[in-house]
């Protein structure tokens, strides 16, 4: 593995490029004349209330820089290339805010990333609105684009992200088996984060008019990072505190989820845990007694190692270009994705 130093470290390498991305998505795509809706939709956006981690425009800008220094040079390739690209780091954030206005009136969630959420200020109606009103100004600029292959794999992350919130809302069926529980949890995750990561990064390839080859290695690594970001993240909302994360704690289970780390558990102690799982953690005392036995178990370690196979698999798959400071920056933020604690 490629040594940890300034010239690879993907913030440092993505500093300049991210500077402005907050500001450029307030002031060139959002846009609007109305002053609540654009104060709404530029909620996360504003200057200092910028808490958000922007893993994903971070990924795109970076697998950017990666896939330019490594391609033979195409004849083909549109001058404007970094700025396209760049322009697609913005939309795939945009998308991002975008669910998280509406997953925090479906969740009922109060606070994200340290501050009230936006229909805490703003009121569900105009968080909702301000919500498609992002996705509807990332539709316009995704089409300036020119390219309708990007628009296509940009619009299947909102099918995809609308897929795994049902999935997730529906959740798995009394008796379902462990296995056919985690396939379905697995399969949720793909779709609530990692098709964002996936189809963001192949949407960049796509841009850039790389081989079949770069094409697949961008969208492998977005995948396996996005579906392990997914597992941390289920495994802090056991293990973090509410404060790091901005965000409630145990909000999944005290929402009637199953994840990754009571599934494993489940597997430890079935006859404690399916019941509770079935009845949706919802009877007095389930999710004490659940944390209980996650926390007794090894549901957390699993959950811990299967993310670090995943980190694994997008690693090698983006040694699939060649190497250079932004590729392995690439590989470090793959292996920050699971040390992270926010
Ligand atoms: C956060 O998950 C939520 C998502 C990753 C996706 C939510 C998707 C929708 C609400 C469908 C609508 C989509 C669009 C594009 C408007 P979480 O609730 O598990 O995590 P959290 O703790 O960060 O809230
Ligand atoms: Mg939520
Ligand atoms: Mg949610």
């Amino acid at each position: 593995a490629p040594e940890i130093s300034d010239r690879n470290d993907p913030f440092i390498l993505s500093k300049e490029d991210m500077k402005t991305l907050s500001q450029s998505i307030r002031a060139d795509l959002i846009g609007s004349d109305h002053p609540v809706l654009s104060k709404a939709a530029s909620y996360f956006f504003e200057e200092g209330q910028d808490g958000g981690k922007k893993v994903r425009p971070m990924m795109v800008l970076l697998l950017s820089r990666a896939m330019q220094l490594n391609a033979e040079k195409s004849e083909m390739a549109r001058p404007d290339l970094f700025q396209a690209q760049r322009r697609l780091a913005e939309i795939s954030e945009m998308i991002h805010t975008a669910s998280l206005f509406h997953d925090d009136v479906i969740d009922g969630a109060d606070t994200r990333r340290g501050a009230p959420a936006v229909h805490k200020v703003f009121g569900n109606k105009m968080a909702i609105l301000a919500g498609d009103y992002l996705l509807a100004r990332a539709s316009i600029f995704l089409a300036r684009l020119r390219n309708v292959e990007v628009v296509e794999t940009m619009s299947t992350i909102i099918e995809h992200l609308v897929r795994g919130e049902v999935m997730q809302m529906k959740g798995s069926d009394v008796g379902d088996s462990d296995r056919v529980r985690m396939v379905q949890y697995l399969r949720k995750n793909f779709y609530k984060t990692a098709s964002l990561m996936a189809n963001s990064c192949k949407s960049a390839a796509i841009l850039g008019g790389y081989n079949d080859e770069v094409v697949a290695a961008a969208y492998q690594y977005g995948k396996h990072l996005g579906i392990a970001f997914q597992l941390v993240d289920d495994v802090l909302d056991y293990d973090g505190s509410a404060s790091a994360m901005g965000k409630p704690a145990l909000s999944d289970l005290n929402a009637g989820l199953a994840t990754a780390p009571v599934l494993f558990a489940a597997e430890m102690y079935p006859n404690d845990l399916n019941k509770l799982i079935d009845r949706k953690f919802k009877e007095d005392g389930d999710v004490d007694t659940a944390v209980d036995f996650v926390r007794k178990s090894d549901g957390i370690q699993r959950t811990k190692d299967l993310a670090q196979v995943h980190v694994e698999i997008a690693i090698e798959a983006i040694e699939e270009l060649e190497q250079s400071d932004y590729r392995d920056s690439l590989i470090h933020l793959a292996h920050k994705v699971i040390d992270r604690t926010r």
